[in-house]
């Protein structure tokens, strides 16, 4: 008989909210993509690429072409020189980068700090690789990092922590104090950093993205990871990429070639077109985005949840306390997705163990104005 490696891991909250949602036909706000598609131009590219031919594998590393063009994305957002041959890998989305990066620094009985409420792909990665993660939860309610309690989390095992920021599913952000922070924490010290970036574009009210590229101290150590998907939305397409100093990249790859050797090439192909024509595109991420968190959360101040606009993602949080403290989180969701045909996701299926009062779902507003509208219209009847 099989013994599951990950007896743990059942179908995802994720999956499940959406099939709830198209059972009852409700409004889908649950899962992470978004209700549009990504530019014309872009799939226009895409297809052109497919007619003509370029349906064959494309280099282990990513199109050169392509990376050439992230090297030149990061230069123009964060104003330093990463190596397209060296230190950028193309993957079939950040999920891949993520588990490959894991499988390359975790073996038996290391330790890999994770930062709760976190991604869900995180834990499975570092427990197949005989891992095992230590939980810090981040201290409410701006789901800031508790430095006294992660400091605490460190052991001569520790081998790897987790960043996410802009964060999954709480919107806030790291700053480049906090950087400084855990850079001094972990110096002299054999831990290296995932920074998990896929959000890096969507942060709002002017602030700046504090990435790991740009922090020589932690970059020397880290994976920093993105995701076309959210950058160009078409999460369908899973495809990403990491950058690592080269000596890190170089084992990344060793392991990448065997999960997947590489990336769609059409996709490839068409991104790179798509964002020398267009740079301007990221530029221009930030407001597309806080006007749908903007129109989202002003339409919700009628509702009864209460809420903190957040400062990046496409995420939004909102506390129900004052319509129904007596379901959980996980009930409060169906309850809403059922009764009010509005799909949410639950909160606490980010952590290992949520705080007993907490009552958080969380609303992706990666939607379109009148999918916004209706929602919020639900949401208010609420
Ligand atoms: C924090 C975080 N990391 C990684 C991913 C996955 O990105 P990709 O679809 O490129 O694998 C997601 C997708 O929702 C995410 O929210």
């Amino acid at each position: 008989m099989l013994v599951s490696k990950l007896p743990n891991v059942g179908t995802t909250i994720f999956t499940r909210m959406s099939q709830l949602a198209a059972d009852v036909g409700a409004l889908n706000l649950s899962q992470g993509f978004p209700d549009f598609d990504g530019p014309q131009a872009l799939r226009e590219a895409v297809a052109r690429h497919v007619m003509e031919g370029r349906n064959q594998y494309s280099p282990m590393t990513g199109l050169p072409t392509l990376r050439q063009q992230v090297a030149a994305k990061i230069a123009r957002s964060y104003g330093v020189q990463r190596d397209a041959d060296s230190e950028i890998t193309i993957t079939p989305g950040a999920t891949e980068a993520i588990f490959c990066a894991v499988q390359a620094l975790i073996r038996p009985g290391d330790e890999a700090i994770v930062l709760d409420p976190c991604y869900d792909s995180y834990e499975p990665s570092v427990e197949l690789a005989g891992g095992r993660c230590v939980h810090v939860p981040l201290a409410l309610p701006d789901f800031a990092v508790d430095w006294q309690r992660l400091a605490d989390a460190i052991s001569p095992r520790t081998r790897l922590l987790f960043l996410n920021s802009p964060h999954n599913p709480s919107g806030a952000l790291l700053t480049r104090a906090d950087l400084d922070k855990l850079a001094e924490l972990i110096r002299g010290r054999d831990i290296h950093v995932i920074s998990d970036e896929v959000y890096e574009h969507l942060i709002f009210d002017g602030a700046r993205h504090a990435s790991v590229l740009a922090h020589e101290e932690l970059y020397r150590r880290a994976f920093v990871v993105s995701s076309f998907g959210k950058t160009y939305h078409v999460t369908g397409w899973k495809t990403g990429y990491v950058v690592a100093p080269p000596a890190l990249t170089a084992e990344l790859r060793k392991i990448h070639q065997y999960v997947n050797f590489c990336g769609v090439t059409p996709l490839q192909f068409g991104l790179a077109e798509f964002m020398a024509a267009h740079p301007e595109h990221v530029e221009e991420l930030p407001a597309f985005y806080q006007a749908k968190r903007d129109l989202f959360c002003d339409l919700l101040a009628g509702s009864r949840f209460t809420f903190t606009r957040a400062p990046g993602t496409y995420f939004q949080l909102a506390d129900y306390s004052a319509i129904r403290p007596d379901l959980d989180d996980v009930a409060m969701a169906e309850w809403l997705t059922r009764e009010h045909g509005v799909a949410a996701i639950p909160v606490s299926v980010f952590y290992q163990s949520a705080p007993e009062d907490m009552r958080l779902v969380r609303f992706c507003f990666a939607k379109r104005e009148e999918t916004l509208r209706q929602a919020a219209e639900k949401l208010c009847a609420v």
